[in-house]
């Protein structure tokens, strides 16, 4: 099926994707990381985390409907290319789950969801303090935006890595079919 990347090329909406979530996660993280500094820009940390779920959704549906890439070079070792694979398929799940769970925890916990002023889901604030809906679900989205950072953490180390490991290494197109190159 010709749906626009080939083992040379990558469509345009492949690379578009990956980039803006690119930036707009790893920006996401480092802002997230910073926010116990910055406690005033938590809606603004939130706003921009759900409509990333939003992008990172469509990503996703463009994924299942053109599948994924063939790798440029299959000459490296098997272990090699089911690393890459494995890589490929927590990061594109982190781009949902980290915000998700973001949005959880704001839910559950009761102080609700919105979304540069539109209010998506109410929060739940009694004598001037949000109250929880559901505290336990509350503390394991918690758990879960603290852990899932770490994990997106090891694995762009490892895929970055092995980004440039293509590239200067073996010489291949890896990184510049990804740019446009
Ligand atoms: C400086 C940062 C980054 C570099 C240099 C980079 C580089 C690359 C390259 C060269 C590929 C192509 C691999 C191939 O053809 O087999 C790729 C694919 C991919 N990257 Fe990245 N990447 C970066 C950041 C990210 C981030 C932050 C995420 C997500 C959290 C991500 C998720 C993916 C996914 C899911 C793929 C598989 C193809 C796709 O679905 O678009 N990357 N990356
Ligand atoms: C794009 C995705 C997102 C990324 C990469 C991200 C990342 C992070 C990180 C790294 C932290 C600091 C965690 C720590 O201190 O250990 C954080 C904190 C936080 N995030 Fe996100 N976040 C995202 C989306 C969201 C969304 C959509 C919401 C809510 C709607 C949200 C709500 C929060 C809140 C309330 C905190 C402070 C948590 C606390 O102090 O316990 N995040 N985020």
């Amino acid at each position: 099926m010709n749906n626009g990347s080939t083992t040379t090329n990558l469509s345009f909406v492949t690379r578009f994707f990956h980039w803006l979530i690119a930036l707009a996660i790893i920006g996401m993280l480092i802002f997230g990381f910073l926010l116990d500094d910055f406690k005033e820009y938590s809606g603004l940390h939130k706003s921009i985390g759900a409509i990333i779920f939003v992008v990172a959704t469509c990503r996703i549906l463009w994924r299942i409907k053109e599948g994924w890439p063939t790798p440029v070079n299959m000459g490296v070792p098997q272990w090699n290319l089911t690393l890459a694979k494995v890589t490929h398929w927590i990061l594109i799940l982190l781009t949902v789950l980290l915000p998700l769970s973001g949005m959880c925890m704001s839910v559950a916990a009761g102080r609700g969801l919105n979304v540069f002023g539109a209010e998506i889901f109410a929060s739940n604030i009694v004598d001037g303090k949000a109250v929880a809906l559901n505290p336990s679900l509350a503390g394991f989205a918690n758990d879960m935006h603290e852990t899932l950072p770490v994990v997106l953490i090891i694995m762009l180390v490892l895929h970055i890595v092995g980004a440039l490991y293509h590239h200067v290494v073996l010489k291949d197109r890896t990184l510049s079919r990804m740019m446009g190159h």
